[in-house]
Formats: C-alpha cells, structure tokens, sequence
C-alpha cells in the first residue's frame, strides 16, 4: 500500500448512470500490481476536505493507466490532479482449477467484478454474472461480452440460480452495507439449498465498508472472520462467506 501521485486522463460517460475516468499513475508506480478487487483511496483535492477519501475500484488496468467506474454527480476533468493510497486488501481468490465462475451482484453495482471477470475469462473460465434487484439496470454494453447474464427481481426471484449454483465451481457476490451480510446469508443458504455441501473457499462475499484510513489503523471496517475482527482494508474486500457467517452478523 503506497500513496501514488496520479493524473485524470480522460473522462467519459459510460451509461446514464455512470462514468468512467482513466487515471495515469506516476511513472515511479507505474508497474505496481493490482488485482481484481483491490481499490484505491483517491483524494482529487490538495487539501484535506472532504477527510474521507472516495474508494476507487479499477474496472481495467493498462500499464500505468488504470480506469475507475464511478456515478454521476461528482465532475471531474482531464488533466486533474488525484493522490491515491493502495491498492488496499488481496485480490479476490479465484481458485487453481475451475471451469465456471458465477458472480452475483446484488442492488449493487457489478464494477467491482470486472478485473475478476476478465482475469477469468482469460484463463478460458465461463463467467455468469447475475444481476439481481437493482443490479439489472447495469449497462450490459460495459460488460465483457462472452459474460453470460441472469437477471432477476430479487434473489428469492432468481429462476436460474439452482442451475446456475450447481455448476459453479465459485461464487462470488457483492452487495451493498449495511444489508451485505443480510444477502449474503441469504447466497450461502441458497448454495447450500442446491448443493451437497459448501466447502470453505467457494463461496466469497465482497464487503465494503467505509475505509477512513485505509492502513488497519482506525478499527472501522473491521469484519469477524473465524472468530476475530479483521480489517476489510487489509484483508477483504473478499471474505469466504463460510468462514464469515459462521453464527450470524458479521459486524
Ligand atoms: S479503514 Fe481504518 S482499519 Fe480499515
């Protein structure tokens, strides 16, 4: 985790919703690693207002060029300055040996998949990405098209997800806090609903809470994970939803 001097290259809309901004890392950064999951605190002011950083998950990595997909609302301009810190956390696990990864988004936005998705798709693994509730108005257009779409009002709603949950050979969901671990229960008793068991290391939730230090410093992303209070910032976002929801409320 390094604090990275950064430009705004381009700007462009990328759905009515959203937009996207390629940043260029200073040259000193420019090979750093980052994998899929992994974010960035960005400050694009040189003072210290607002105090919370904004998280910036990479939708794509090019050299020293990283893009960010953010909503609307919030203008931002080529040419200007950003100071980030990370890339925070691990990368999302995905396993050795596998043929199919099923990644459900729920009411939340799929951005954060795709460094995953197309790490994926270029070890020759099938991809279904389930948009689930508020999900499903994500623009398909900035998807990877060899990604296979389901779509459905909510989980309960969800007519392909036996099928889709058999095959899998990992899951992968992301859902907004504070109702993050409410779905996630909700995903894992539907694995275990249509599998024979569930075994640690197929089923991960991303859990992204407010990251206000980003170091493992201030305690208030912590997630309970096997019995301890772990700081997302340095060890999620992905927790395996087996070992998290172990007993119940994660937080
Ligand atoms: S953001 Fe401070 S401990 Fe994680």
């Amino acid at each position: 985790m390094q604090e990275i001097p950064a430009i705004i290259e381009r700007v462009r809309r990328a759905s009515s919703s959203s937009q996207r901004l390629d940043i260029v890392l200073d040259k000193a950064f420019a090979q750093i690693e980052v994998g899929p999951g992994q974010l960035f605190l960005a400050r694009t002011t040189l003072m210290l207002d607002p105090l919370l950083r904004e998280p910036w998950t990479p939708v794509t990595r090019d050299q020293a060029q990283l893009t960010v997909e953010l909503p609307l609302g919030k203008e931002y301009t080529p040419g200007q300055y950003v100071n980030l810190i990370g890339p925070l956390g691990k990368p999302i696990p995905l396993r050795e040996t596998m043929r199919a990864l099923l990644l459900v988004a729920i009411d939340a936005t799929p951005a954060s998949f795709l460094l995953l998705a197309n790490a994926a798709l270029a070890r020759g693994i099938s991809v279904t990405l389930a948009l689930i509730g508020g999900a499903q108005h994500y623009a398909l257009e900035m998807l990877p098209p060899e990604v296979e779409i389901n779509r459905a009002e909510s989980l309960a709603a969800w007519d392909q997800r036996d099928q889709a949950l058999k095959w899998a050979d990992q899951v992968v969901g992301v859902a907004p806090p504070p109702y993050d671990t409410e779905y996630y229960t909700q995903l894992l008793d539907m694995c275990r609903a249509a599998r024979m068991t569930v075994p640690e290391g197929f089923c991960y939730g991303l859990f992204q809470p407010p990251m206000p230090c980003g170091i493992g410093a201030c305690a208030a992303c912590l997630i309970s994970c096997k019995g301890e209070d772990v700081p997302a910032c340095l060890e999620g976002p992905a927790f395996d939803l087996v070992t998290t929801l172990r007993g119940e409320a994660t937080r």
